[in-house]
């Protein structure tokens, strides 16, 4: 049997880091190349091997694929929201070529899976806010969103009509301590616990009732490889499966550190990313996921915290 050699492409950033590490506890540290447009992480120094790679130069891929002999491919280079709406043209570029490039070499090279994650961004204000259900109204406002959304059906269409394996998850906003956030809307869920232990106090960009759907890294990274390690034939979604953990407010989260470092103080001042925020669903149905390949998190609110604040300290 062919052994598996995985290519994580934007490995430095915060998924790739924690994701490679766990790929190459599964498959052998020689077996997961990591490779990113910036330099290898810290944390991935010494683990395992690293390429340089830009995921735009298509041809350059293609050498990198054939010459270390890959059979999966996960991509996480992306522009994120936040970021996304500073600089449009360049968010659509990176987030659709990007994909285009990683889907076309895997038809050529008849490359065994693919790894691609969507987003809650797909959905816009006409979506349900609550328990927003796999199939709905998705209509997104901002540039990532609609990235997002054209990535989902190039992947159902790459599979249906060329027959790649290509799988993908709605990530809802994550939050983790190993690796920096990379410029989303649900970066002030990591900021917070940076500046509580620091400051002491946070400012924070979104109004305090604003409830968004969240995950703790251990539970993404779990919920990636389940999905990339379940048989084929459980893979009813070739769009992206919602995925769903905890929701909460910016008051919630405040509050339940304001338990454990009790001098702990919120102010809130509401800037751009508000309209982004207001515009995603507060919670996800991911029932599918759990019919399919039996999705189910582990982290709530109050051991998130825990866990966090033990760990950033
Ligand atoms: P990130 O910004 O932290 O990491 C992305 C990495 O891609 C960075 O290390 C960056 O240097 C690299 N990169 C950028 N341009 C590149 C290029 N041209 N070639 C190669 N590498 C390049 O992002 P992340 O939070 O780790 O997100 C990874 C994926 O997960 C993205 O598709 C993102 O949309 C998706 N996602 C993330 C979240 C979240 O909360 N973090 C939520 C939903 C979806
Ligand atoms: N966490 C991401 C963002 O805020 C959601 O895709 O952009």
């Amino acid at each position: 049997m062919q052994k598996e050699k995985i290519l994580v492409i934007g490995a430095s950033g915060q998924i790739g880091v924690e994701l490679t590490m766990a790929l190459r506890n599964l498959y052998g540290n020689a077996n997961v190349v990591a490779s990113d447009l910036r330099e290898e992480n810290e944390l991935l120094k010494g683990t395992g091997p690293y390429v340089s790679l830009d995921v735009m130069n298509k041809e350059m891929l293609h050498v990198q694929v054939i010459r270390q002999n890959i059979t999966q491919i996960y991509l996480l280079a992306a522009i994120l929201s936040a970021t996304g709406e500073k600089n449009p043209n360049l968010a659509w570029n990176l987030n659709m070529q990007g994909l285009l490039n990683v889907l076309d070499i895997a038809r050529e090279e008849k490359i065994k899976k693919v790894y691609w994650p969507s987003s809650i961004a797909v959905f816009g204000p006409t979506s349900p806010k609550k328990n927003c259900p796999q199939q709905t109204i998705i209509e997104p406002i901002t540039v990532y969103g609609i990235s997002k959304y054209a990535g989902e059906f190039w992947c159902n269409y790459f599979n249906k009509r060329f027959g790649v394996d290509v799988r993908s998850l709605r990530y809802p906003g994550l939050i983790s301590y190993k690796s920096e956030p990379g410029g989303g809307t649900t970066d002030y869920a990591i900021e917070i616990f940076h500046d509580a232990i620091e400051e002491k106090k946070y400012e924070c960009f979104l109004k305090k009732d604003t409830y968004l759907p969240m995950m703790y890294m251990p539970d993404a990274i779990r919920a990636t490889i389940e999905l990339m390690e379940a048989p084929q034939k459980r893979i009813s979604v070739r769009t992206s499966y919602n995925i769903s953990a905890i929701s909460f407010s910016p008051a919630e989260i405040a509050a339940s550190i304001k338990k454990r470092i009790p001098e702990f103080q919120i102010k809130y001042k509401p800037d751009y990313r508000q309209v982004i925020a207001e515009s995603w669903p507060q919670s996800i149905d991911d029932s599918v996921a759990k019919k399919d390949w039996h999705w189910k998190p582990e982290y709530d609110l109050e051991k998130l915290t825990d866990d966090m604040l033990k760990n950033i300290k």
